[in-house]
């Protein structure tokens, strides 16, 4: 039995994470608003939390102070498709949930982490500068391309103690960030549990895919 924290656990893919991990693990399961959904399952609920306030990361740390942490998985995160007109604001928004605020919670939970742990960043492929062929979505992959470049960064403070630490693309999947989604929750979320587990120290700081493989930066 692993324990796991994973963010952003109130819908999406972090519910369905949450749900396929918890028969097996101690799941704490982070969010801003438990659904009576979330409520039900067999994990440990931390509600209130909203990644980007100092406050709530300090109320996490609290709750977690002593617990050592096999897999945290950063999933939260918000897509503002319509930018315009408020541009600028909404650039800036989305770095700070999509990109600062997981480098905050996993400094933060830092000392919950040691030799053989697991921190599993969720990016997009729509963070590959190499890979946009089709623009739009200033601040949606900013944002990511940015936590791409953080969690590189913190790999080489996480990596000389044994921690693993990965990017990983999702999928297209539907959720309400992207109704549009290609795959449902349950099957990117069965891959997804599968990559995680077999991911290994020679992994840490790639940017992988959900099923297998990776992507160009
Ligand atoms: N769906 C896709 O096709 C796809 C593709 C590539 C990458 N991703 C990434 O996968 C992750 C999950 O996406 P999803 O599709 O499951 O999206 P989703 O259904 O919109 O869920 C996003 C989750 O993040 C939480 N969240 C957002 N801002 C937060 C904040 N400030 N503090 C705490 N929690 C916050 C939301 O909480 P509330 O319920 O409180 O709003 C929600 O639980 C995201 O990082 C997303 O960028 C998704």
């Amino acid at each position: 039995m692993k324990t796991i924290v994973i963010t952003g656990a109130g819908k999406g893919i972090g519910f369905e994470l949450t749900k396929q991990l918890c028969s097996k693990n101690k799941v704490y399961a982070v969010c801003r608003k438990a659904s009576d959904e979330l409520k039900n399952l067999s994990c440990e609920v931390i509600e209130g939390i909203d990644i980007t306030e100092e406050s709530s990361i300090a109320r996490l740390q609290k709750e977690l102070k002593g617990i050592s942490i096999d897999l945290l998985l950063n999933n939260a995160g918000i897509a503002i498709w319509k930018e315009e007109p408020n541009l600028k604001e909404n650039i800036l928004k989305q770095i700070e949930v999509n990109a600062i605020a997981p480098l905050m919670v996993t400094r933060a939970l830092e000392n919950n982490l040691s030799e053989g742990s697991v921190v599993i960043m969720m990016s997009s492929r729509m963070a590959s500068i190499s890979d946009n062929t089709s623009g739009k979505s200033y601040g949606y992959r900013a944002s990511k391309t940015a936590l791409n470049s953080l969690t590189k960064t913190l790999t080489f403070e996480l990596d000389p103690k044994g921690i693993i630490t990965c990017l990983m693309h999702p999928g297209s999947v539907s959720t309400e960030m992207n109704p549009r989604g290609q795959i449902k929750t349950k099957e990117c979320v069965e891959k997804l549990i599968k990559r995680i587990e077999n991911v290994k120290k020679q992994d840490s700081g790639k940017f992988l895919r959900f099923d297998e493989g990776e992507i160009a930066w």
